[in-house]
Formats: C-alpha cells, sequence, structure tokens
C-alpha cells in the first residue's frame, strides 16, 4: 500500500490571533479526510489552533520541545504541555534550531526519544550546509544526523518517526533542491531507515517547496511528502501544495 503523502506547514516565528484565525479557517474549509496534513504552529498559538482545528481534518503540533520532563529550565516546554493542547507532532532538530540555538545531536536524538516515548510525532530534521555539500560532506552529514536518532529509539518510538530532509541552503531560498539530488538523498535516507528496521517511517523533502514546484517534488521516488515553510503561511499557495498529492 503506497503511504499517502504528508505535507506539513512549519509557520516558524510569525503569525498573530487573527492572522492565524484566518489562515486556519481558510484551511479548514478545504482540507479534507483523504489529505494528510499537519501545521507546526509556535507555541502561544497551540490554543487557538486546537480550537480551531479540533473538528478538521488537519493535525497540529510545536517547532520544538524539551528534552526534559519538566523541572527548573526556564522558557522549556515540556512534552507533557503539548499534550494538553491536543499535539500530534513535534519537528525535531530543525537546522535553524541545530544553527542558532546550538543543538547538538545528542540533544536532538533525546528529544525525539522523549517526543516519541510520550506518543508525539517526532518530525526530525536533517541535512547539509551549503559549504559542507560543497566539501562532499552531505552523505556524512545526515549519515551522522539520523544515525544519533535512530540508535536512540526503541521499536515503539521508530514507529512514531518522521523524517525530513531540508538541505540547508534550500531553506528560505527560493532554490529547491534538483530532482536529481533529492532522489539520490532520498535513497541513501530510506536505505539507513530500512537497516534500522524503520521501513515505513515518511520521509519528507523541504526547502524552498512551492505550489509551483510542488507536483514536480512530491512525485520523486522515496518522496512521501513535504515540510513547508514560508508557503505555509499563505494558506492559498499551501492548498495548491496539498492538491498536487490528491490522486
Ligand atoms: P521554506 O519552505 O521557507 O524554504 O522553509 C523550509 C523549512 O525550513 C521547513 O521546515
Amino acid at each position: 500500500m503506497p503511504r499517502s503523502k504528508y505535507i506539513v506547514g512549519n509557520w516558524k516565528m510569525h503569525g498573530s490571533l487573527p492572522d492565524n484565525a484566518a489562515r486556519l479557517a481558510a484551511l479548514c474549509a478545504s482540507v479534507t479526510e483523504q489529505d494528510n496534513v499537519a501545521v507546526c504552529v509556535p507555541f502561544p498559538y497551540l490554543a487557538q489552533t486546537q480550537h480551531m482545528l479540533a473538528q478538521s481534518h488537519i493535525r497540529w503540533g510545536a517547532q520544538n520541545v524539551s528534552e526534559y520532563l519538566g523541572g527548573a529550565y526556564t522558557g522549556e516546554v515540556a512534552v507533557s504541555m503539548l499534550h494538553d493542547f491536543g499535539c500530534h507532532c513535534v519537528i525535531v532538530g530543525h537546522s535553524e534550531r541545530r544553527a542558532l540555538y546550538g543543538e547538538s545531536d545528542g540533544q536532538v536524538a533525546t528529544k525525539a526519544k522523549t517526543a516519541a516515548g510520550s506518543g508525539l510525532q517526532p518530525i526530525i530534521c536533517v541535512g547539509e550546509t551549503l559549504e559542507e555539500r560543497e566539501s562532499d560532506k552531505t552523505a556524512a552529514v545526515v549519515t551522522r544526523q539520523l544515525s544519533a536518532v535512530l540508535d536512540s529509539l526503541d521499536k515503539s518510538e521508530k514507529a512514531r518517526l518522521v523524517v525530513a530532509y531540508e538541505p540547508v541552503w534550500a531553506i528560505g531560498t527560493g532554490r529547491a533542491a534538483n530532482p536529481d539530488d533529492i532522489r539520490k538523498m532520498h535513497v541513501l535516507l530510506r536505505d539507513l531507515l530500512r537497516r534500522a528496521e524503520c521501513d515505513n517511517t515518511p520521509l519528507l523533502y523541504g526547502g524552498s517547496v512551492k505550489a509551483g514546484n510542488a507536483q514536480a517534488i512530491l512525485h520523486i521516488d522515496h518522496v512521501d511528502g513535504a515540510l513547508v515553510g514560508s508557503a505555509s503561511l499563505n494558506p492559498e499557495e499551501f492548498l495548491d501544495i496539498i492538491k498536487a498529492v490528491r490522486p
């Protein structure tokens, strides 16, 4: 059975109560039961998102989570808090978290384990920088990033895993990776997942996915969906991406 393609919006640090209300209402009106869609919103808007999406066919989640279950960790958010707001998923190890907030492979692995162990779906991001790509380190970097996570998860945690290949140089640049590169990287990641007995883990692509290139990207072998940044802020464009994977 082919996996249904999974389209996840990552709003990053964008939004306001009125903007979100308009965006979520537009999505609710058009996303159907057959679609496989989630939005990952900033923490303060989880309550609003839960309220607006509760009766819809759209799931929601956060963009980060603490590796700790609770305690004196000022500014952090625990998995139990995400469950309080009905979250289904959480992005873990986004390249912006790795680069700007120093998240290490070990920390990403612990967060993934904490999230999956609590019943959340961790969407693990892996991907190389331009410098790593230009020095032929792409395969080594993504292998290292993904292996750290796979080595930390038990069988039931692995069953909840989602992986997103997001080349750092393609994020927010309007320059998506070309289909051959996406195919090559997804073959490599699929092979790593198979060896870790994660045959059914959805493998997404992220990095400048737009309405105009979604059709081409989402039909590449081993691409099970997309993690969409700026285009997910525009409901018409996000819906066009969702429609690109409808049969
Ligand atoms: P853009 O779609 O804006 O390039 O962002 C991709 C991304 O970082 C999704 O997590």
